[in-house]
Formats: C-alpha cells, sequence, structure tokens
C-alpha cells in the first residue's frame, strides 16, 4: 500500500487515454442506435426579419429523405429559459445562421442534400451588427456574466487620474473569438417508450437533463443523457446547445433515433461567442510606480434574444492595490449571434488589456514590469476587503523570471535582432477565481476489494475520470487500481458542469466526502461484506458553498519570447513560460496538459483567432477552420508550465483550486508586451496578423 500515500498529486495517466487513441472510444454521433437518422439543419440567410415561406417539396422528394421540420410542422415546446434553444417555434429569424428548417433523411449526405432543396423566402429587416464605443443602444446591464456588478467605484478615480505624475490611457480591443472544439456539437437520441435517451456532446448532462425534461414536458426521471467523451468545449458546450433539442424534436417526429451534428460552420452562430470587447483603460501612478487610479471601461455586444455581458473589466478588482478604481461594462444589443462562455469568460480579455496597460506603464515609468506588479500586490481584495485564501503572484513572478532569465533582459525596445528578425521579450499576470458548485456522489465497496464511485461529472479532455479517482483512492487509502469511476450519465448522483475550472473541485469535493463516510463505514464492519457491498453517498449541497469569507483565486505570470519578422510582419512565438499558484495539483501530467492547452489557446488569442463581422452580410466572416486559425503543432514552441506548491485551507477537502482556464488568461498580453518589446511599437488590436504588425 506504499502507493497510496501518493495518489493525490501523482501524475497518473488518463484512464481513456488508450480507448482514445486507437478509436475505441465513442462520441455522441457515434453511438449507432439500431435504426439511426440523421438530420442537417437549414440556416437562416437574412440577418434580421423573419421566414415568409418555406417550401419544402423539392426536398421532400428527394431520395432517403424522411422529412423537414419547420416552425410550421415541429413539435411545440414549452417555453425555454434559454432562448437560443426556442427553435424552430415561430417564425423570427433573430440573427443569420439561426436554424429555420431541419431536414431527416437516412444518411447524413441525403440530409445535407435536402437541406439545400429546401427553399425559404424572407421578411428581412435591417440589421446592425456593429459595435462601437458610441453606438446608442448600450446599456449598463444590472450585472455581467457571472453574477458581478455591472460597476464599481471607489474613491475619486478621475481625479486622482488627473493630478497623477504618470498616466497612460489606452484602447484596446478583442475580436469576437470561437471556442471551435474538436469534436462539433452532436447529439444522437431516440425516444424509447416515452422515455427520452440522448449521447450528447456537453459539459454537463444534468443540466441538459433538465432542460431537455422541461422543453418536452417530461418528468426528469424519464430523460436520460449521456456524455462518455467529450472532445473539447471551452464552455461553448456548458448549456444545452439547440443541436441536442433539434435531435429530440426531430426523433420524436420520426420515431427514429436521429443524430444530429452542427456542421463546423454553423458552431459561429449556434454555439456562443466569446462577445468582442473595447477596453478602455486609464491608469495613474506614482513616480515609485504606485497605483493612484486605476480605471477599466469595457464595452461588449449581445444578441436581441439574450443578454450575455463579458465580464472583462472584473480582474481589475481583484489584481491590485489602487486606492481609487472604476470598472464598469456597458453592452449593446445587436442582430447577432448569442454570445456565451469561451475558456476564462472576462478574464481572457480583460487580462489581456489589463496586463497590456501594466506594460505601458512600467515603460512610461521605466520600471520593470515585473517589479511593477510587484510594487502594486494588495494586501486584501481590492475590491471586497476580504483577505486572500492564498495568493502567491509575487512567487510566481520572481520564479518565472529566474527560470526564464529575466534579470539578463535588456528593456529598452527593438533592440534586439536577428538577420530580419526583430526578438523581444514580454510578461503578464495571470488571475482565475476559485468557483465550486454542489455535487452528489456515491462511493461503493464491492467483496473482492474493489470500489466504485459514481458521479455525473464530464470528461471533456482534462482527465476528470483520473483525477476523481485519485481523489477517491486518496480519502479511501486504498491503491489507485482499485477504484472504479463512473461519470457521464445523467442517471448518476447529479453534478455540476464542467465549467468555470469548477469540476475537480465540486466533483472531487462530493466524491471525497462519499469515501471518507464509506471509509468509516468500512472500519466499523466485522467479517467479508454482503454480497452487494456497501455504499455510502454525499451530498455536498450546503458545504461546497460558492461564498466564502475568503477572497479565492488562483494566480500566475506567463512570460513569452517572441519574434518579428521585418520583411512579413509574421510574429512567431520562441518560447512560453507559466508559473502557477493553483493551490494543490492533484495530477501532476493533466495539470500540465491543461495549463499548456490554455497557454496554446492563449497563443491563439494572440497572433491569429478572431473574426470580423461583415456589416453588410451581418455574420462572421471567418465561419470555418480555413479561415478561423487556430494554432497548428508548429505554431506552438517551446512551452513550459510549473507551479508552486500552495498550501490553501480554504478551499475544499483537496486543497486544489481551478486549472482549466487560467493558462488562456495573460498569456496574450504577454506576447502583445513581448512584440512591443521587440518592436517599440504598441499594437492594442488582436490578432497581431502580420497585416497589423508590418
Ligand atoms: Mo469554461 S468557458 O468555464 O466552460
Amino acid at each position: 500500500m506504499a502507493d497510496t500515500d501518493t495518489a493525490l498529486g501523482a501524475p497518473a495517466e488518463r484512464r481513456e487515454g488508450r480507448d482514445k487513441v486507437t478509436g475505441l472510444a465513442r462520441y455522441a454521433a457515434e453511438h449507432t442506435v439500431s435504426g439511426r437518422v440523421h438530420a442537417w439543419p437549414v440556416a437562416a440567410a437574412v440577418a434580421r426579419g423573419s421566414v415568409r415561406a418555406i417550401d419544402t417539396s423539392e426536398a421532400l422528394r428527394l431520395p432517403e429523405v424522411l422529412t423537414v421540420l419547420t416552425h410550421e410542422n415541429a413539435p411545440r415546446l414549452a417555453d425555454p429559459d434559454d432562448p437560443t434553444l426556442a427553435v424552430l417555434q415561430n417564425s423570427r429569424v433573430p440573427h443569420r445562421g439561426w436554424p429555420v428548417a431541419l431536414v431527416v433523411a437516412e444518411t447524413l449526405e441525403a440530409a445535407r442534400s435536402g437541406a439545400a432543396a429546401v427553399r425559404v423566402e424572407y421578411t428581412a429587416q435591417d440589421h446592425d451588427v456593429t459595435l462601437t464605443e458610441t453606438h446608442p443602444g448600450a446599456y449598463v446591464p444590472e450585472e455581467a456574466n457571472g453574477g458581478y456588478p455591472a460597476q464599481r467605484e471607489q474613491g475619486d478615480p478621475e481625479g486622482a487620474f488627473t493630478s497623477a505624475a504618470v498616466r497612460v490611457d489606452a484602447d484596446y480591443r478583442v475580436p469576437p473569438l470561437h471556442n471551435h472544439p474538436m469534436e462539433p456539437h452532436a447529439a444522437t437520441a431516440h425516444w424509447d417508450n416515452g422515455r427520452l435517451v440522448v449521447h450528447d456532446s456537453s459539459q454537463g448532462t444534468t443540466v441538459v437533463r433538465a432542460t431537455l425534461a422541461a422543453l418536452f414536458r417530461l418528468p426528469e426521471d424519464r430523460v436520460t443523457v449521456m456524455s462518455e467523451h467529450v472532445g473539447g468545449g471551452f464552455g461553448s458546450k456548458g448549456t444545452p446547445r439547440p443541436h441536442v433539442v433539434l435531435a429530440a424534436m426531430a426523433a420524436r417526429q420520426t420515431g427514429r433515433p436521429v443524430t444530429v451534428v452542427l456542421p463546423r460552420r454553423l458552431l459561429p452562430a449556434l454555439v456562443g461567442h466569446r462577445a468582442p470587447t473595447l477596453h478602455r483603460l486609464r491608469l495613474g501612478a506614482t513616480e515609485q510606480g504606485s497605483l493612484t487610479s486605476l480605471r477599466h471601461e469595457v464595452t461588449t455586444h449581445t444578441s436581441r434574444i439574450k443578454e450575455f455581458v463579458e465580464q472583462a473589466a472584473v480582474p481589475a478588482r481583484i489584481m491590485y492595490a489602487a486606492p481609487n478604481s472604476r470598472t464598469s461594462h456597458r453592452v449593446v444589443p445587436l442582430d447577432v449571434p448569442s454570445p456565451s462562455w469561451m475558456r476564462a469568460p472576462g478574464e481572457a480579455p480583460g487580462m489581456y488589456a489589463l496586463e497590456s496597460a501594466m506594460d505601458e506603464l512600467a515603460v512610461a515609468l521605466k520600471m520593470d514590469p515585473v517589479e511593477l506588479r510587484i510594487a502594486n500586490e494588495p494586501d486584501t481584495e481590492p475590491d471586497s476587503g476580504k483577505p486572500f485564501s492564498s495568493r502567491h503572484l509575487v512567487e510566481c513572478l520572481r520564479e518565472g523570471a529566474r527560470r526564464f532569465d529575466w534579470s539578463h533582459r535588456d528593456p529598452r525596445p527593438g533592440t534586439r535582432s536577428a538577420g530580419p528578425l526583430l526578438v523581444g521579450s514580454g510578461v503578464a499576470a495571470a488571475m482565475y477565481p476559485v468557483l465550486i458548485q454542489p455535487s452528489t456522489a456515491t462511493a461503493h465497496a464491492r467483496p473482492d476489494g474493489s470500489f466504485i464511485v459514481r458521479v455525473n461529472a464530464t470528461d471533456i479532455g482534462t482527465g476528470a475520470r483520473t483525477v476523481l479517482a485519485q481523489v477517491a483512492a486518496d480519502a479511501l487509502g486504498v491503491p489507485l487500481e482499485r477504484v472504479h469511476t463512473e461519470i457521464g450519465n445523467s442517471d448518476l448522483p447529479s453534478a455540476s458542469l464542467a465549467g468555470g475550472s469548477s469540476g475537480t473541485a465540486s466533483w472531487g469535493w462530493a466524491v471525497h466526502e462519499a469515501c471518507t463516510r464509506l471509509r468509516a463505514v468500512l472500519a466499523e464492519h466485522t467479517g467479508s461484506l454482503p454480497e452487494t457491498g456497501l455504499t455510502a453517498s454525499a451530498d455536498t449541497e450546503g458545504s461546497a458553498d460558492a461564498d466564502s469569507d475568503y477572497s479565492r483565486h488562483a494566480f500566475g505570470a506567463h512570460f513569452a519570447e517572441v519574434t518579428v519578422d521585418t520583411v512579413t510582419g509574421e510574429v512567431r512565438v520562441r518560447s512560453l513560460l507559466g508559473v502557477y499558484a493553483a493551490g494543490r495539483i492533484l495530477n501532476a501530467r493533466t495539470a500540465r496538459s491543461q495549463f499548456i492547452g490554455g497557454m496554446t489557446m492563449g497563443l491563439g488569442m494572440a497572433l491569429t483567432e478572431g473574426s470580423t463581422m461583415d456589416a453588410a452580410f451581418g455574420d462572421f466572416t471567418e465561419a470555418d477552420l480555413a479561415a478561423y486559425h487556430v494554432p497548428a503543432h508548429a505554431d506552438v514552441p517551446a512551452v513550459e508550465a510549473h507551479w508552486i506548491d500552495e498550501d490553501d485551507p480554504h478551499l475544499n477537502p483537496m486543497g486544489s483550486k481551478g486549472i482549466g482556464e487560467i493558462g488562456i488568461v495573460g498569456t496574450a498580453a504577454a506576447i502583445g508586451n513581448a512584440v512591443h518589446h521587440a518592436t517599440g511599437v504598441r499594437y492594442r488590436e488582436l490578432p497581431l496578423t502580420p497585416d497589423r504588425v508590418l
């Protein structure tokens, strides 16, 4: 039993890794229930208006086409809480790409041909998809995503700025960004004696089940939703999406199992996106580099049917001590698809702007940017005044600087070159809140000495199965290989979604508690176990409280070295280094992957990713992976992730903070700051593509 001490924190391999690389792992569209057919959506071709007439006769004459669902014949749903799920319920077109029909056919090819043969006439209205700071439709919402107040103000930020010795006043722009998981959104649904059974690609099926039950007016125990394997989500699968509603509708209408895979080109319209954010940063500081005024004001867009406000000014409430501050969000409803969660919503764009502005301030002060950040460390959380449960940002900066050989950097911009390449390095801080949701779990001891842990967690590629087994083995005091986990099925004890970097802490808390109870039961038990084994369960409603007397966040520091080609304008990242303080790291192998994955996504945000709204057409111009460029292997250089051990008793029984999102936070700023160091030019709009840089 020597290895039981190391179950938690050990670099255990992913339990499903072999199944994934050998193709045995099945994803939502690959569950071939007997008689399964396919459906393909027809997307609205106007940005605002309504369907005037829809002619499905030609589509229905095609071989193998079974039916065409439209708003005229589709099953009537109960009103959803989420208006993006009210598909085929009326003739309204709230944005381009909205589903106006669904063609069901024996084969995928026939469904697709059928979709091309549906004739739709629209009544089009003038649309507006262009976000500006001065848009007359802008308003201050009640709250931003995450429940944060839209505005906060302390002291006299304007007066303190005006009288500051050193000032930065800069605008930054982050374009719309798209989640684009490798596995598109897909669901296979069938009805079995009034029961709805669905394989969905989702970050959490407990909510999908509840949503489908409500939409189709069923008791929840007549719905089962499974997400056994998920090929990424990055937030876009954090809520139920139209594909799963469409699949269930089509299955009800045809009586056949139906698979809907959203075509990649429809993902930007139907599964959320990171809304564009326009940032104004105004920093005032003393000659010595103490912030006296900090203002971060954000303008963003949302759709006409749903208010979603990217909380990009929230990090500025946490990061730095400033006696006078103002953070605010304004939002403009436009005829655009509904924005939603994308990895580190709020923090990713917000920290790009804040950490770029801090770099500008360091340059203006002629101060080292690492030292500037350290000089503005707050004693308590600036916004709430609560003590930090743990905050080791300074240690992350120092350790990163040491590993990156920062002390040998010549701070003067534009002084390093290699042939036509300019070389520069940059730094930025990272932060992500600790989020925890109540969950339930059971732990079961079998007579053969093995254990089964059940919790409706979802493994979206993170290694959740594996780390939950580690949590269980640790709590039970048994070797890891004796613990089996069952996750990814809404019939299991209900649990929160894989989102907000909260999964491991939330599910792990329930697993830890169930296993701790089972261990106590076993300690009391004498003789061999009954044939049926012994079970203990836990529900962390009440204990796993999102509220705390402490301000709880993970912190980190990112360092980047870039080259900028003076002939082509191409920026390439030579190296990226992240150092994190995220509580106890529960699996060194999968944690490293999470950090590096986040940093890679931050690299894409900095250099290649972004889409533009075509004002005339009213849609995203870059809708597929040929036009929306995510980093490929050749774009990703040496990426290193390190962490410093944190012993924080105010988190959860494992002592862990979330790690899924912090890697993307601050990476784009570190790269942008390195580009400034290389060139002496400050670019304030992402991505840093050659056309901008040259
Ligand atoms: Mo993540 S954007 O919180 O699923």
